[in-house]
């Protein structure tokens, strides 16, 4: 079994096969991480190497643990550790680190496009640990795992994504899931936040949170992403909060049994209430755990390992 492809750049690009392949081949890596000894074979005697312009907890981590249990080589640099400080390109720092015969390359850089740019400048195969505000596509079919895991069906699923749309690339990558999957996703939040080409994408934009909140299985909430912002888009914090956090109070508008999801690293009492957070509705930390397996099934299928 593998992925038809070289690399993994967005979920624009995948079908609805590719996405369920993906999701069937994490549900065997998932039984991998619950075992005392944590390790199979698949990907002995290939290199990984995680390649990180900007900050990250959760991909990095989840990428390093993957490829180790998938028993790969992995090599970690970041921007502070690499000669991309002494001016050296992207594309020549990747043909380098190709040189040495990697065979994947995991890129998360503050640009949009940088991922795609390197995947067709190198051989190796590269997947997107998140672009600017371009794609995150990891992220996006974790969340759907998870769902998944849940027993939730992706037909006719209603998922509200609410917050900072314009900036934020696990959005981008959701909407792009959720809808190839049949699901029905509601964009919510303040219109300087809200993209006007969203509706093409499939969403149907709300203002009111309230609203949106209404009858859904799932709420997704991002991250205010106060470093990818220009001027302000909102008056003040506060006034975010109290019109587009989640609360318990708002979660009672959603369905009985809604599942509240965050890709984190969340603002505890900004977009998300700490009661909510850390509620019996959250599913936050599974979607950490299972980022994971899906790991370990992108990794697996791009390595063309059978
Ligand atoms: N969800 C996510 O991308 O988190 P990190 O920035 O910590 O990797």
């Amino acid at each position: 079994m593998s992925l038809k492809r070289k690399d993994l750049v967005s979920i624009a690009s995948l079908d609805p096969d590719e996405i369920m392949l993906i999701l069937e081949t994490a549900d065997s890596f998932k039984e991998v991480s619950g075992r005392e000894i944590k390790k199979v074979p698949a990907l002995r005697g290939k290199t990984v190497v995680n390649f990180f312009f900007e900050p990250s907890t959760r991909t990095r981590t989840s990428f390093e643990l993957a490829a180790k249990r998938l028993s790969a080589d992995v090599i970690n640099f970041s921007t502070s550790s690499s000669s991309v400080v002494k001016g050296e390109t992207l594309l020549d720092t990747a043909r380098n680190i190709e040189a040495m015969q990697a065979d994947i390359i995991v890129l998360r850089h503050p640009a949009a496009g940088a991922a795609e740019t390197l995947a067709r400048g190198v051989k190796s195969s590269v997947i997107n640990a998140g672009d600017g505000w371009h794609e995150h596509p990891t992220q996006a079919l974790l969340d759907l795992f998870t769902l998944r895991e849940k027993k939730l069906t992706f037909k006719g699923l209603r998922v509200a994504i609410v917050g900072d749309l314009a900036h934020s690339r696990v959005a981008r990558s959701n909407i792009y899931a959720l809808t190839k999957m049949g699901a029905e996703v509601r964009a919510v939040g303040p219109p300087t936040m809200i993209p006007a080409f969203l509706d093409r994408l499939g969403a149907r934009v709300y203002y009111n949170m309230d609203e949106a909140l209404r009858g859904v299985d799932v709420i997704l909430m991002l991250r205010l992403q106060l470093e990818r912002q220009g001027p302000a888009l909102f008056p003040t914090i506060r006034e975010y909060s109290r019109l587009y956090g989640l609360t318990s109070e708002r979660l009672k508008l959603a369905d009985s049994g809604a599942l509240v999801m965050h890709p984190g690293p969340i603002n505890r009492g900004v977009e998300i209430a700490p009661e909510v957070a850390d509620g019996f509705a959250s599913v936050i930390l599974d979607q950490v755990t299972n980022g994971v397996a899906v790991r370990m099934a992108v990794l697996y299928l791009l390595s063309g390992a059978s």
